[in-house]
This record gives C-alpha cells, sequence and structure tokens, in this order.
C-alpha cells in the first residue's frame, strides 16, 4: 500500500508538470481526490490492511491527499497566472508611443475672410442676421425699388423656382426683412449665398457669396457711412489703406457710391492689377433710398440709413492676389491648404 501511495504521488507529479490547461488539471483533481477518484480506492483498501498498521497509513493517505490538494491548487494558479500573462502580452499597450493624429481639419479661406470682415463690424456694434436664399420676388426686386421693367433686372436676371419665388440675386433683400421685422434704430450685417445667370469663369460664378451691411436710425448720415467704412478697409486691407467714394447708382439708394481702395500692390503707381488707374473697386454703398422706406411703412422724413454691399470673394481674392473666382469651389486641397 505505501507502494502505491508513493506512485500516486509520483504519477500525479508527473502528470501536473505535463498539464498546459485549467481543464487537465481540474479532471486530474476528480482522477485523484473525486468520489471515485485514486484517494477513495486507497482508502477503501485500508480498511482491509492490518489493525496495527493502519495509523501510520492512515496518516501516509493524510499527507498525500494534502499534498495532492496542494499542488494541484499551486499548478491551478501557475496555469492561471500563465494565461493571464500570455493575455498581457497580446494585449500590451504601449502607453509610452506615440498617438496617430487624425488628420486636422481647417477653415476654408472664404470662411477665413468673412470671419475676419464680420469681426470688425461686430466691434463697430453690428449685428449679424441670416437671409433666405429661396426668397420673394418682391423682396428682391420690387421693395428694393427695382420694379419689373428696370434694366438692372436683366444683369441679374436669375434662376426662378415658380412664380413670384427665385434664388435671391443679392442679400439687399435681407434690407427689407430686417426692416420689416424690426424698429430703428439698428445696424446689421448678413452674409450669404446669392445666385445670377452668369458663366462660371474665372471673374463669375453663377452662385456666390455677398454680405450686406445696413444701419438705420434717426441720424444716421452719409458721413458715418464714410466713417465706417473706411475704418473696415484699413482693418481689412492695412493700415496704409486709403479709401475713394464715387458716385454711382443702385436703385435702392440715393445718392449711392462704390468704394475703391487704393491698389494693395503698386501703392497708386499703377499696375496691371488695377488696370494702371491706382484704385481697385470693393463695393456698392449708399444712403438708403425714402422709397424703400416708405415699402417698408418707414417715414423718410424721420428716419435715415446707410446700406452697403460687397462680394466675399472679390475681396478674398484682393488680399491673396488670387485670379481665378473657380478655384475657391474645386476643393483642390493642394490649392486650400496654403491659407
Ligand atoms: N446689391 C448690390 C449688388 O448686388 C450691392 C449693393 C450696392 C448693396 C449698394 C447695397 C448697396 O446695400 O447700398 O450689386
Amino acid at each position: 500500500m505505501k507502494e502505491r501511495i508513493e506512485s500516486g504521488k509520483k504519477i500525479l507529479t508527473e502528470k501536473l508538470t505535463r498539464a498546459t490547461s485549467v481543464a487537465e488539471v481540474e479532471s486530474l483533481r476528480v482522477e485523484v481526490l473525486g468520489r471515485k477518484g485514486f484517494l477513495r480506492t486507497i482508502l477503501e483498501d485500508l480498511k482491509k490492511a492490518p489493525p496495527e498498521e493502519r495509523p501510520a497509513l492512515g496518516k501516509l493517505i493524510n499527507e498525500f491527499k494534502q499534498l495532492a490538494e496542494q499542488e494541484i491548487e499551486k499548478r491551478l494558479k501557475e496555469l492561471t497566472g500563465l494565461a493571464l500573462e500570455e493575455r498581457h502580452l497580446q494585449e500590451k499597450l504601449d502607453v509610452t508611443l506615440p498617438g496617430s493624429r487624425p488628420p486636422r481639419g481647417n477653415w476654408h479661406i472664404l470662411t477665413k475672410t468673412l470671419k475676419k470682415i464680420l469681426e470688425v463690424f461686430l466691434r463697430m456694434g453690428f449685428e449679424v442676421v441670416d437671409g433666405p436664399e429661396m426668397e420673394e420676388e418682391y423682396y428682391n426686386f420690387e421693395a428694393l425699388n427695382i420694379p419689373w421693367f428696370h434694366p438692372a433686372r436683366d444683369e441679374q436676371d436669375s434662376f426662378y423656382i415658380e412664380k413670384g419665388w427665385l434664388l435671391r440675386t443679392q442679400t439687399s433683400p435681407v434690407q427689407i426683412r430686417v426692416m420689416k421685422e424690426r424698429k430703428p434704430p439698428f445696424r446689421i450685417i448678413s452674409p450669404g449665398k446669392v445666385y445670377r445667370r452668369d458663366p462660371f469663369d474665372a471673374r463669375h460664378s453663377p452662385c456666390f457669396h455677398q454680405i450686406e451691411g445696413l444701419m438705420v436710425g434717426e441720424k444716421v448720415s452719409f458721413s458715418d457711412l464714410k466713417g465706417i467704412l473706411d475704418l473696415f478697409c484699413k482693418e481689412i486691407f492695412g493700415e496704409d489703406t486709403s479709401t475713394r467714394f464715387r458716385p454711382s447708382y443702385f436703385p435702392f439708394t440715393e445718392p449711392s457710391a462704390e468704394v475703391d481702395i487704393s491698389c494693395q500692390i503698386c501703392h497708386r503707381a499703377g499696375c496691371p492689377v488695377c488696370k494702371r488707374t491706382g484704385w481697385v473697386e470693393i463695393l456698392g454703398c449708399g444712403m438708403v433710398h425714402p422709397q424703400v422706406f416708405k415699402n417698408v411703412g418707414y417715414n423718410p422724413k424721420k428716419i435715415q440709413g446707410f446700406a452697403f454691399g460687397m462680394g466675399l470673394e472679390r475681396i478674398t481674392m484682393l488680399i491673396h492676389r488670387i485670379d481665378d473666382i473657380r478655384l475657391f469651389y474645386e476643393n483642390d486641397l493642394r490649392f486650400l491648404r496654403q491659407f
């Protein structure tokens, strides 16, 4: 019996070392310590042993049981530890490695210019408002003193949606909407897309952006208009920029003017950019026409105001010396990444 216990020990140790999985060890536990296992059979045999040998044999069996339990637990711990280590190796995360950077976006150059422009006007107390791109003919033309027979309509003939509706040809209809909604005094600026039946070439696009400005109150003069636009030009084009107001015509302003800035390239010496005049046109403006005030229910004898409108693409092209408007819309990253 002694030998059986000894060889049992040996076999157990061997099998334990050879075991490579938790499951193997568990089935070994059943084999040795289970209800029909090795230990059970020798306990049965103990009953048959001569009584005087029993205490010594019983002690051996107990020792074996303890040893078996210990060794099995030990091996189990080893194996689970190994498994864990293996998992750690597989799932290793090196927090010191540099991360992979997702590509960073950038504002489109038109957006960047717009933000700058809006910022200048916000500082001067203007409020940014929005207007619809699909507009009523009345707001786009009649209310702005452009009747159906007016030649200005030809120039701006646009995309008509259905009778009475079109894609706006200018941001000026926002003036009408704001004046109808609010009471003076106020100063607003309204950027957005406009649409015209224009070709798509280096200087034109059927869709482009304008920025409309409007200031209305009881005492708003032409010198306010000059002061504000002169400051705006200096902020956007540089301190040393001069402005020039040339008489012009718009149906919804009287008097009307076009604003030129001194040529950024030649500083008025004359160059191809300014067509040798030393000046570059950047926007249209004027005092709100009395008829427009009447159209929105204001009393033109009491209320005064000025308005202006500029092209975002044109201003961006001047700042960055871009010579083809189509570059803005082609999504060519080689172009866009320069700004
Ligand atoms: N809406 C005009 C255009 O598209 C630009 C303009 C000129 C707007 C004079 C104004 C203004 O508000 O006063 O050509």
